[in-house]
């Protein structure tokens, strides 16, 4: 036996305004996009907003409802918009922001297995890194691929 270990690298960031313009933009635009929020049930609001190869940005929030498997995450509803009407562009980065009380959380908000799982799809079938960031209150955390927030990705396509 050999005990092995698996690294994860991430910037972390103070402010977007220590970011690239274009991050710092897909990060305001995950912030705009809490507005289409719809979460009666859990009053947890999720943003997000995906970038794609010619830089048109696409945006998604929470969307609950009272069959509550049949809601969806802020970051499924940004991929799989940005996939149904962009299906030849790649997707380059998404940003992702949590408000609860009216307050963006200081902790950024980790995206869920399920969507981890869709992006790992997406950022195979682009073939190219897409990379995460976190956007909480505090501080900001990018992760450079999907990998490195959902490590020994299953991608059986
Ligand atoms: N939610 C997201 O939108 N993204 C995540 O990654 C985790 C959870 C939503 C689903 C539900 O509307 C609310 O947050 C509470 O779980």
């Amino acid at each position: 036996m050999v005990k092995k270990e698996i690294r994860i690298d991430y910037e972390e960031y103070v402010s977007v305004e220590e970011m690239s313009e274009a991050d710092r933009a897909l990060c305001r635009a995950a912030v705009e996009a809490l507005e289409g929020s719809y979460a009666p049930y859990s009053h947890f609001h999720v943003g997000a907003a995906v970038r794609l190869s010619d830089g048109t940005v696409v945006k998604g929030a929470n969307q609950e409802n009272a069959a509550y498997p049949s809601g969806l995450c802020a970051e499924r509803t940004a991929m799989f918009a940005a996939g149904a009407s962009h299906p030849d562009l790649d997707m380059e980065s998404i940003a992702i922001v949590a408000r609860q009380d009216g307050r963006i959380c200081s902790e950024p908000a980790a995206p869920c297995g399920a969507c981890r799982q869709v992006m790992a799809q997406y950022q195979t079938k682009g073939g190219k890194p897409m990379s995460v960031i976190l956007v909480g209150a505090d501080h900001i955390k990018k992760f450079a691929r999907v990998d490195d927030i959902l490590p020994l990705i299953f991608d059986n396509i």
